[in-house]
């Protein structure tokens, strides 16, 4: 049984949630692969259902898109991990997201967002919301003034990813959640860049913390979900949406996630190992213009970084020169490196905002937020950092060429 305030990080991985099948006698947890669960008798099913539908959901198992055993361990170890009191898993991030926003907010709400955003909840904020009488607003969240002239008297929600993908620009999330909470308004914080081992947005004032656990959590690069940690009021008010939309995470794929986050802190430490040493040597090269990673000393928000992070995750973009021709030809000539979107996985991945995971967001908002169209982002992995360097050093090489 997990101590939730005397159980360390990887022991909290490894062991959070393992207990629920262990009266069946697994050591290991097996997937839960079933769409319905059978009763005893007539009186157990219809005590099921005593407080189920129309917003509520009673928590025992009745059928697959409500709730399983798998979906409850993976819950387990994530509210532990970010030192929340409950947690609801998804099959997509962008899931949780929009579980998050269709179970808080309504019509004629407003939600305040950092500038920079992963493109598909910049797209979920200004399509699918709009669509439902949801609005929303880019603010300079670091800047108080510009934060308190937004506040609408139907300002529910400050929405932040930091680092926030893919300029990595951050947030400081004590000095936000003061601020708004101030005024009732609850702060959601997207992790997933750091996950808990590196940042722990609930310890800093956040209400609720999201995931695209497709990214570190399951960290291999097999599964695509999302998580939600919060208390246990804001996880309730939540998961009758997330139901009803049929966007609870499937059995196999919250075994994934088990799976791969009993190694989260052997990973993080290691993704960030490789980060630092190929964003030092990035910051030596000829061909690049400019370094972005909060690791470095010349990270605009160094001091942040190391206030509000314990370490500065896998993440690296970079200006290279030559614009999109050198990075096309760049990203092109890369071997170990994948062309993919993504991140966070065992293995590197390496892409362009503008053309690929940003295109969606119009150019000019694109270049308010700092993603320029050389900007190329890295997804460091865990492989042996002199072969990713090998490889950045050869396609570098091709593009010396053709300048
Ligand atoms: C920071 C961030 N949040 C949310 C998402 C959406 O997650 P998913 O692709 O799992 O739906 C992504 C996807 O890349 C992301 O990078």
């Amino acid at each position: 049984m997990i101590n939730s305030s005397n159980s360390g990080m990887r022991t909290k991985a490894i062991h959070g949630g393992e207990t629920l099948l262990k009266d069946y006698g697994h050591h290991s947890a097996p997937i839960c692969q079933t769409s319905t669960y059978s009763f005893k008798n007539v009186k157990d099913a219809s005590d099921a259902f005593i407080d189920c539908g129309e917003g509520k959901y009673h928590p025992a198992h009745i059928y697959a898109r409500l709730s399983h055993d798998n979906g409850w361990i993976i819950e387990e170890k994530m509210a532990l991990l970010e030192g929340g009191e409950s947690a609801i898993a998804y099959n997509s991030g962008m899931g949780a997201i929009s579980g998050i926003i269709f179970g808080l907010l309504t019509t004629g709400d407003h939600i305040i967002h950092s500038p920079s955003l992963y493109g598909g909840t910049h797209s979920f904020l200004y399509h699918t919301c709009k669509q439902f009488g949801i609005t929303a607003q880019s603010v300079d969240l670091n800047d108080s003034k510009e934060l308190n002239k937004a506040i609408r008297l139907r300002t529910k929600m400050i929405y932040i990813e930091t680092p926030s993908n893919p300029t990595l620009a951050l947030y400081d999330i004590e000095k936000i959640a003061k601020l708004a909470h101030k005024k009732g308004i609850i702060v959601v914080v997207d992790n997933t860049f750091m996950t808990p081992i590196l940042q722990t947005p609930l310890s800093l004032g956040a209400d609720i913390v999201v995931h695209s656990a497709t990214k570190y959590i399951g960290g291999h690069g097999d599964a695509v979900a999302g998580v939600v940690i919060s208390n246990r009021e804001l996880i309730e008010k939540i998961r009758p949406n997330t139901i009803e939309l049929g966007a609870y995470i499937p059995p196999f794929t919250a075994w994934l996630l088990s799976r791969g986050v009993k190694t989260l802190s052997l990973r993080m430490k290691q993704h960030c190992e490789n980060a630092m040493i190929i964003a030092e040597y990035l910051e030596k090269h000829e061909l690049v213009e400019s370094v972005i990673y909060p690791g470095l000393p010349s990270f605009p928000q160094h001091k942040l970084a190391k206030k509000q992070m314990s370490n500065f995750g896998g993440m690296i973009s970079f200006n290279l020169k030559g614009g999109l021709q050198s990075a096309e030809l760049f990203l092109n000539s890369l071997n170990l490196f994948t062309l993919a979107v993504s991140l966070g996985s065992v293995d590197s991945l390496a892409e362009s905002p503008a053309l690929m995971t940003h295109s969606v967001i119009p150019k000019e908002d694109r270049e308010k937020a700092g993603i320029s169209d050389g900007l190329i982002r890295l997804s460091v992995g865990i492989e042996d950092v002199e072969d990713l360097i090998t490889d950045l050093e050869s396609a570098f090489s091709k593009v010396k060429k053709s300048l």
